[in-house]
C-alpha cells in the first residue's frame, strides 16, 4: 500500500508559484523595512566630528583631476576606499572610514573589490617618488604585483580648460568651492601631467581627519 507522506510547508511553496512569489515578497519587505526604517529615526547618518578633527575640505583642483583619472582608469575595480570597522582591517589600514570623509566625493569610491589593498588611508604612506615609480612600473617595487603599468600618465597633460567646469559641476551638487577656487582652477593644473594629479590625489586620501587631536572612534 502506498504511504501518503504529508507535504511540508516548503514543499507546498515550491510547488505553488503564486504562494512562493507572495512569500518571497513578504521576506524581502521585512529585509527592506529593517534597513530603511532606522534611517527615519536618525538626525544624521554622518557622525559629527569635533572641531579639532574636522579638517575635511573639498579636493584641490589638481587632486580633483587626479580623482577623475582614478575613475577613468577604473582603479576602483581593484581597489576599495573603505576600511571596515574590523580589527584586522584597522590593524592593516588604520582607523575605519567615516562617512564624513567621503562627503565631498561625487561619486564616492568605496568600491567592493580588493584585488589590491584598500586605499582609503594611503595618503602619506609612501613618498611621491615611490608613488611615481610604482605607477610607472609596479613590479619594479613589488615583484609579485598584478597592477598594470601606468607610465603613460606622464605623457598626458591635463586639459586645464575643463577644470573650472568640473569644479562648478561639483559645486552644483553641494561641494563648497568658492569663486576663488573657480578662478584659480585652470592655473592650478596648468602644465601638470596626469601622473602629478593622481599622486596629489593618492597623497591626500585619508589624511583629512585629525584623529590624534580628537576622540578615538576605535574604542
Ligand atoms: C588589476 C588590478 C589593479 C588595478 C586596475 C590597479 N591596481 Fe593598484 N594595486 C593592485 C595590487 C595587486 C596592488 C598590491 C601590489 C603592489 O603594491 O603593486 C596594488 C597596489 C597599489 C598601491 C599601493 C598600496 C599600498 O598600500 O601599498 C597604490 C597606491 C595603487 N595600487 C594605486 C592604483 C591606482 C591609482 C590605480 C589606477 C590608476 C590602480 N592602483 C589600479 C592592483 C591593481
Amino acid at each position: 500500500m502506498e504511504v501518503k507522506k504529508k507535504k511540508s510547508f516548503q514543499e507546498k511553496m515550491e510547488q505553488n508559484i503564486l504562494g512562493l512569489i507572495i512569500m518571497v515578497a513578504i521576506v524581502v519587505s521585512i529585509g527592506g523595512i529593517v534597513e530603511i526604517v532606522p534611517l527615519y529615526y536618525l538626525d544624521n547618518t554622518i557622525e559629527k566630528l569635533s572641531k579639532e578633527e574636522d579638517s575635511i575640505r573639498p579636493y584641490t583642483a589638481l587632486e580633483q583631476e587626479g580623482r577623475d583619472v582614478y575613475i577613468r582608469e577604473g582603479c576602483y575595480l581593484c581597489h576599495s576606499q573603505m576600511i571596515r570597522p574590523f580589527r584586522d582591517e584597522k590593524e592593516r589600514y588604520g582607523h575605519y572610514s567615516l562617512a564624513a570623509e567621503s562627503k565631498y566625493d561625487h561619486p564616492f569610491q568605496w568600491g567592493s573589490k580588493r584585488t589590491g589593498p584598500d586605499l582609503a588611508r594611503v595618503g602619506g604612506k609612501y613618498s611621491n617618488a615611490w608613488q611615481r615609480q610604482h605607477m610607472r612600473a609596479p613590479r619594479s617595487l613589488v615583484p609579485e604585483s598584478v597592477m598594470p603599468n601606468y607610465a603613460f600618465f606622464e605623457d598626458h597633460i591635463i586639459d586645464d580648460s575643463l577644470t573650472e567646469k568640473k569644479l562648478r559641476a561639483l559645486a552644483m551638487v553641494g561641494v563648497p568651492y568658492s569663486e576663488a577656487d573657480f578662478a584659480g582652477a585652470a592655473a592650478a593644473v596648468h602644465g601638470k601631467t596626469e601622473m602629478d594629479a593622481i599622486i596629489a590625489y593618492l597623497q591626500v586620501l585619508g589624511t583629512m581627519v585629525n584623529f590624534e587631536k580628537g576622540k578615538d572612534y576605535r574604542e
